[in-house]
């Protein structure tokens, strides 16, 4: 067996503490399929002595993610902390300096730099892979960086904010409005801390401009996805698309048209027996159209603790193994500009 894959987290919140737990209940899974073990070296969150239900006794404490970033004794840095700027972005171009790896679920963060990340990882001869940041537990990047990969894709389209898909089926299933639905949401920990993120598309936005990427070979543009959210959508709305049988998600499609790339995130009628008219609460649904394969149509959950730190797994163990997929399925350095 080859050496100890060594790695260090940051940000022990609902994604971090997820890796924590999947490493310590499936550690001999995780050996028997990497050929090696995996050893977590060290950690970084905020604040070193809050309770979190896990014993972090045995493991370096780091106040500050630069640091630990840099640190002599890991070769990959997860970063789990979120944020479109630093300290997530310096934290990530440090390690990706210092040689190591890195696995993030940060899609905000790849929205706005994921192109120059994935040059700087090319250069430094490393992999930058964020399996986590487009719809949680649903291996979407690995399908189309991999399993697609000979394919030319014609369309993609899906649901890809779980927040979004409860409040409209719940708004919908219980006649309730949409202020209603919404606090309920919150209550459930469903929004993120600013939650025009996931009500006004952006975070959704976000993940469809990674998954156009790749596709399609272009350098990530998120300013050119048009978003809209479903802030507006009443009551009355529903009721109308339900009598004519259909349902209203907030929907994305990424797709050429004679006017060029087309990115739109918005909320639009679907028929009510098609997949997606039928995907409820808060699960996501991506369909991926290749000339090849055909459609693929991926359902599963977008987020939470078990789905998301699942998909931080597959990115270790890929990395272990020492597969070398380019971080958007080809050089960053070919990805053709959008909007010259
Ligand atoms: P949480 O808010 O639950 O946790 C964030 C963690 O980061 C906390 O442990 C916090 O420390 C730590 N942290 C925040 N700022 C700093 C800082 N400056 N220095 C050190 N540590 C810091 O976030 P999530 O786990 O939900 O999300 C993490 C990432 O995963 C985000 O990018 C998010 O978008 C992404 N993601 C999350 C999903 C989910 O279902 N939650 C799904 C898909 C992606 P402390 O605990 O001490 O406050
Ligand atoms: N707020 C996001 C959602 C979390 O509801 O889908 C996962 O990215």
């Amino acid at each position: 067996m080859s050496s100890i894959l060594k790695i260090g987290i940051a940000g022990l919140g609902t994604v971090g503490l997820g890796v924590l737990k999947i490493l310590s209940s499936h550690s001999e899974l995780i050996t028997s399929r990497s050929g090696r073990s995996i050893e977590l070296k060290a950690i970084s969150a905020r604040s070193k002595s809050k309770n979190r239900g896990v014993s972090l006794d045995d493991l370096a404490w780091e106040s500050n993610i630069i640091d630990l970033a840099k640190r002599s004794d890991i070769d990959v840095f997860i970063e789990l902390i979120g944020g479109d700027d630093d300290p997530a972005k310096e934290a990530v171009e440090t390690a990706l300096k210092s040689g190591k790896h890195v696995i993030t679920a940060n899609k905000a963060l790849l929205a706005k730099h994921g192109q120059e990340l994935a040059e700087l990882a090319e250069k430094n001869n490393v992999s930058l892979k964020f399996e986590a940041a487009v719809a949680g537990g649903i291996p979407a990047i690995k399908t189309l960086t991999e399993s697609l990969a000979g394919n030319k894709i014609n369309k993609i389209m899906g649901v890809m904010n779980g927040t979004c898909n409860y409040i409209l089926t719940r708004m919908e299933n219980s006649n309730l409005a949409y202020e209603t639905v919404f606090n309920e949401a919150q209550k459930l920990g469903y929004l993120e801390a600013d939650p025009t993120l996931d009500v006004g598309g952006i975070d959704a936005g976000h993940k469809l401009a990674i998954l156009t990427s790749i596709a399609f070979g272009t350098q990530i543009d998120f300013a050119a996805v048009d978003k809209q959210g479903i802030e507006l959508i009443s009551v009355q709305d529903i009721e109308q698309t339900r009598e004519m049988g259909y349902r209203i998600k907030l929907l994305g499609v990424s797709q050429i048209t004679d006017e060029g790339l087309e990115q739109r995130m918005q909320p639009c009628l679907v028929s009510a027996t098609s997949p997606i008219g039928q995907l409820e609460n808060a699960m996501n649904m991506i369909i991926f159209d290749g000339d090849n394969s055909g459609q693929v149509i991926l359902r599963g959950a977008g987020a939470g603790e078990g789905p998301t730190s699942s998909a931080v797994m597959s990115d270790i163990i890929d990395i272990a193994r020492g597969n070398k997929v380019p971080t958007f399925g080809q050089s960053a350095t070919s990805l053709i500009k959008m909007n010259p």
